[in-house]
């Protein structure tokens, strides 16, 4: 089954040699990537929404190096080995969107994001890898989904903006949302650093219509000893942009330990 539904007049999307099609003619060609543009410019609140591409390519390099491999991994044990269609929102460049795809084995799995330059990257990786059409990377916006009503099994949301509703909207009755949000502890040194006052993070409220299942925690350690790995994160890092050009030269020329503390929270639609 196909969950995509056109971004202009809502009815199903259907695949075509070229890309995807309604049946009011709507068509979106895939990119040569190999994903597809269902982001209407109507939709387009700037050129370029979502994350720039530096900061997609460094969070890329950061991820390769496999520094946050613990996430991923602990991700594919927490997911419902049941999920058939599973959507990853705020995709980002895809490292955790092809890690769950891997963890499901038989699952469609709809990678989105708003910014291009990180689904070009994310596709790209999965044709190379040769993931076929059981992962499906589109150009989307999370406030409004080109998903069928009560489409997906399963949505994973990894430190990414969402709307409620539309969470709702598109999840099965019974489906699961697992969230990911930074914890307490996570890149403590690193704010320490920043700010003078470093502010606790916000508690993920419960998305209205959700019950919380289970909340678990994963604390690491994280050594960085590659200057170039240590400017990838703060090259990533929104809050490390507002540091001065002064601070960020001595935090890439020092050996960087910190901690990455992350908070899972799986949650059911009622
Ligand atoms: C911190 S990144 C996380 C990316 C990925 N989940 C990961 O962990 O590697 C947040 C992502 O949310 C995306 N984003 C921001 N606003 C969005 C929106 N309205 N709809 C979809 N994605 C959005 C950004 O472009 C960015 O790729
Ligand atoms: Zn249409």
């Amino acid at each position: 089954m196909n969950a995509l539904s056109c971004p202009l007049c809502r009815l199903p999307l259907m695949l075509n040699s070229q890309g995807v099609g309604c049946g009011n003619r709507h068509q979106f060609d895939r990119a040569k990537e190999g994903y597809l543009n269902l982001l209407p410019v109507q939709q387009k609140h700037s050129r370029e929404p979502g994350d720039a591409k530096a900061q997609l390519q460094a969070r890329r390099q950061f991820l390769q190096a496999g520094f946050f491999l613990p996430l991923r991994q602990r991700l594919q044990q927490v997911l419902p080995a049941s999920a058939q269609q599973v959507l990853d929102i705020g995709c980002g460049e895809g490292y955790f969107t092809q890690g769950i795809a891997e963890a499901l084995g038989s699952a469609q799995v709809y990678g989105m994001d708003i910014a291009k330059a990180g689904v070009r990257l994310a596709a790209k990786t999965a044709k190379s890898e040769a993931m076929g059409t059981r992962l499906i990377y589109a150009v989307a916006s999370s406030f409004d989904l080109p998903l069928a009503d009560e489409s997906m099994d399963l949505v994973t949301r990894i430190y990414a903006p969402s709307k409620d509703a539309e969470l709702y909207r598109v999840i099965k009755s019974g489906g699961m949302l697992v969230i990911v949000s930074p914890g307490e502890q996570h890149l403590l040194g690193l704010r320490q650093r920043i700010y003078r006052e470093v502010r606790p993070h916000q508690l993920t409220p419960v998305p209205e219509g959700f019950r919380l299942i289970e909340q678990q925690s994963l604390l690491a350690d994280l050594t960085i000893a590659q200057p170039e790995l240590r400017a990838a994160l703060l090259d990533m890092t929104p809050f490390a942009w507002r540091m001065s050009a002064e601070l960020k030269a001595s935090l890439i020329n020092e050996l960087f330990v910190d901690r990455m503390d992350f908070t899972l929270s799986l949650y059911n639609k009622m």
